[in-house]
């Protein structure tokens, strides 16, 4: 197949070109600045030259956006609203142009779009979509407010001879650096992996092969559309999570942090508490009905997967 992959040079991007290009399927990343084979200019904003790669081609997976590891202020919250709903809106544009559509469009949203919950897990017939809660930092409310927009920007896209699916991913872990497995690794491995602020907030995440899986696995279905969440069934709460990841490297201790020593420490990193704190518990409803089978359900064993993959690369580097 021919996968069109645009804002496909971070680290969600990585995951899958290795992948799909493994697969022998022709990757065409969209990216601002256009360095390696395969990569073709666009801006995320406008219609160009770009727009040949998507017609003819099978597939288009849109990641773009400005990352999310940075501190929210409004100008960096305006930046990951607009490069999100922006890139979507263009994409649909050059998809409705096409005189041959992809067959379908799978977009990038977030599992950020559900509740601050504790109580129950979130699928996507019964999950509660945030921005409400009480007693939770009113910028939070704008997080939900950016993953609308941007599953809406996709919905409102006229493209009839094109499915269309919103990926409501949980955090992707893998081994490569610079990733957010790595982060939480370098933490545990400094003594910092214990709970923060308590630890119960949930933590959802899904393992990259299995991400990579459900992907191709949307790619087939051609019964599926509109948002899936893209989450292990096995949520757990943050201070497990780091239990696990501490036990998986074999790092004795991890030291509590406070929800003051989590701001400071979000602060010296360039950060966001609501990465840290939020409580995201999010379950692959539509996925597991659909067939779907997780070959990493449970964390410690895709912690130890992880784990062996990283000591691997770094014994090869
Ligand atoms: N990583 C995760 O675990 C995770 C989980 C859930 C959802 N997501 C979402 O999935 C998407 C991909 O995640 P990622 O971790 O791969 O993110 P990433 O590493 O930050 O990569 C996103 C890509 O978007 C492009 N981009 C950044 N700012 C842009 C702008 N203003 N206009 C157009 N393109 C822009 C960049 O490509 P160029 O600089 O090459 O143009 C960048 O490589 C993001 O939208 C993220 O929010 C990620």
């Amino acid at each position: 197949m021919k996968i069109v992959i645009p804002g496909g040079t971070g680290q969600v991007g990585t995951i899958l070109r290795r992948a799909l290009s493994a697969a022998s399927h022709e990757v065409v990343v969209l990216t601002r600045r256009p360095v390696r084979d395969g990569e073709v200019q666009w801006d995320g904003v406008t219609r160009g030259p770009w727009t040949a790669a998507v017609d003819g081609s099978d597939v288009v997976i849109n990641l773009a956006g400005r990352s999310v590891s940075c501190r929210y202020t409004p100008a960096n919250l305006q930046a990951m609203m607009d490069s999100r709903v922006d890139s979507a809106r263009v994409v649909g544009e050059a998809i409705a142009a096409a005189a041959r559509p992809p067959r379908v469009w799978l977009q990038m949203s977030t599992a950020t779009v559900y509740a601050h919950r504790f109580d129950a897990p979130n699928d996507e017939a019964r999950g509660v979509v945030g921005g409400s809660e009480p007693g939770v930092p009113g910028y939070w409310a704008y997080s939900v407010e950016i993953a609308k927009a941007w599953e809406r920007a996709q919905e409102q896209a006229e493209t009839p001879g094109t499915r269309k699916v919103a990926l409501r991913s949980a955090m992707v872990m893998s081994p490569d650096r610079g990733g957010v497995f790595d982060v939480l690794l370098r933490l545990a491995r400094l003594g910092l992996g214990g709970p923060v602020a308590g630890g119960a907030q949930y933590l959802s995440w899904i393992h990259d092969l299995d991400f990579v899986r459900a992907v191709e696995f949307l790619v087939e279905r051609s019964d599926l559309s509109g948002p899936v969440n893209l989450a292990a069934p096995a949520p757990l709460p943050q201070r497990a999570f780091m239990r696990e990841l501490r036990a998986a490297w074999g790092v004795p201790v991890g030291l509590p942090a406070t929800k003051w020593m989590a701001e400071l420490g979000a602060f010296a990193m360039r950060s966001d508490t609501e990465l840290l704190l939020k409580s995201r518990r999010v379950v692959p409803g539509r996925l597991l009905d659909a067939g779907f089978a997780f070959d990493h359900g449970e964390w410690r064993g895709a912690a130890d997967d992880l784990v062996r993959r990283v000591r691997g690369a770094r014994a090869g580097s």
